[in-house]
């Protein structure tokens, strides 16, 4: 035990990761390392699978940013049964999603949009809370890629007649799905579900906790957008992202500092005090108060809406006196670097979070995009979470 505790904090060593870090990344589970120095027992297989994640680890981070495209083969490029956060992801399996995803905005922005990649392949689109663009965008994947889509929406499902989530996971299970893709107002939910079914899971937004696809269509957008303006890394080295708005109900501003970090992007967050999680600093992002401050040579500004529907009681004094402290208009925009990129999620409440001549703005707001390359890292995931399933070469 001593020798393994050893190996591992040698192991972070050489790869500039903390232990917290290296329980999350080998175990999915943070205060994993911390009970193992406690002296917990360990089975076999969990001593061979954190051997086995070290070896690997320690392969694909030998990979330097220029032949990143040369990704590990096989199910290597992406061990995971399914996606429910970038909290797993390391680099090289983010940025083998966003190449992966390429083929699709190619395929996409041709007349005929098929692919026969899923025929004869169900995908179940489990939506337990409300939304328009997710959804559609997922089912429009599943649909290209040649899938049978299921879209089940919680106002039509047993939930209402008080049928547990586990059921309904297990029920969705009896029919056989080849892939699930779950959105629900609970944080966590995703997990449960994933752990009853046994097809891969793909987290659609989960309460205040994930929504990876977000995150990564994020992350492909703004690449596409640097590229067009000759940047042609792989990643974003030194780029600094302000997020803004209401951090603390978000689970979009949540992964897109997982995934910004991870790609080398610095991540400032802006809120007013009551809508700053505490402790984010642990997740690496640099707080702010004062959104001209928090401005201040940004490369990339994410504005995301106040999630008036997570919040209980009264986080802000009024949407008029939000928009003079944290809004983002044409004058407050100039703070930013002079071509600062604009980027938004959606929905958007135009007057409140961002004035419509900066979400609008041609050469600078990347928002419809963002909307075009959902649809393009969707029909990714799908082909990748279900590849074992279909036994594609390499991918057992
Ligand atoms: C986000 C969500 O649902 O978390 N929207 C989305 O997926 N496009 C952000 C939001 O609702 O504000």
């Amino acid at each position: 035990m001593h020798d393994l505790i050893s190996e591992i904090e040698q192991f972070c060593l050489r790869n500039g990761i903390s232990e917290t870090r290296f329980g999350e990344l080998a175990m999915n589970d943070k205060p994993f390392v911390s009970q193992l120095k406690s002296g917990r027992d360990l089975r076999g297989s969990t001593l061979r699978k954190l051997k086995k994640f070290m070896v690997s680890f320690e392969a694909k981070e030998t990979l330097s940013a220029s032949d990143v495209s040369t990704f590990p083969q096989g199910d290597l490029a992406f061990p995971h049964h399914g996606l429910l956060g970038i909290a797993h992801l390391q680099k090289h399996e983010i940025l083998f999603i966003l190449d992966q995803a390429q083929q699709w905005v190619e395929l996409n922005r041709q007349s005929s949009k098929h692919s026969d990649l899923l025929s004869g392949h169900t995908v179940i689109n489990a939506f337990f809370e409300n939304s328009t663009r997710t959804l559609l965008s997922f089912e429009i994947a599943g649909k290209r890629l040649g899938a049978d889509v299921v879209n089940m929406h919680a106002a039509q499902s047993s939930i209402k007649k008080g049928e547990t989530l586990i059921d309904t996971a297990i029920t969705l299970n009896a029919m056989r799905p080849d892939a699930i893709v779950i959105r629900h107002a609970s944080s966590g939910a995703t997990q449960l579900i994933a752990d009853k079914v046994d097809c891969p899971v793909i987290n659609a937004g989960d309460g205040q906790h994930e929504h990876p696809t977000q995150a990564l269509l994020d992350a492909l957008a703004l690449r596409n957008a640097l590229r067009k303006r000759g940047d042609k890394s792989q990643d974003f080295n030194g780029l600094r992202v302000t997020i803004c708005g209401d951090i603390l109900h978000s689970r979009v501003a949540r992964s897109n500092i997982l995934c910004l970090q991870a790609l080398g992007a610095i991540v400032r967050v802006c809120a007013p005090p009551a809508l700053m999680p505490s402790g984010i600093e642990a997740l690496g992002a640099e707080p702010f108060f004062d959104f001209d401050k928090a401005l201040q040579s940004t490369d990339v500004i994410m504005m995301l809406r106040l999630q008036n529907e997570r919040m209980e009681g009264q986080f802000i004094p009024s949407a008029r006196e939000y928009h003079y402290m944290y809004g983002l208009t044409e004058s407050r925009l100039k703070e930013a670097a002079v071509d600062a990129l604009i980027m938004h999620p959606g929905p958007m409440n135009r007057g409140v979070e961002i004035d419509s001549e900066v979400a609008d703005m041609l050469d600078r707001s990347i928002i419809t995009n963002q909307v075009e390359m959902g649809v393009a890292i969707r029909m990714a995931c799908l082909d990748i979470v279900t590849r074992s399933f279909r036994k594609v070469d390499g991918w057992f």
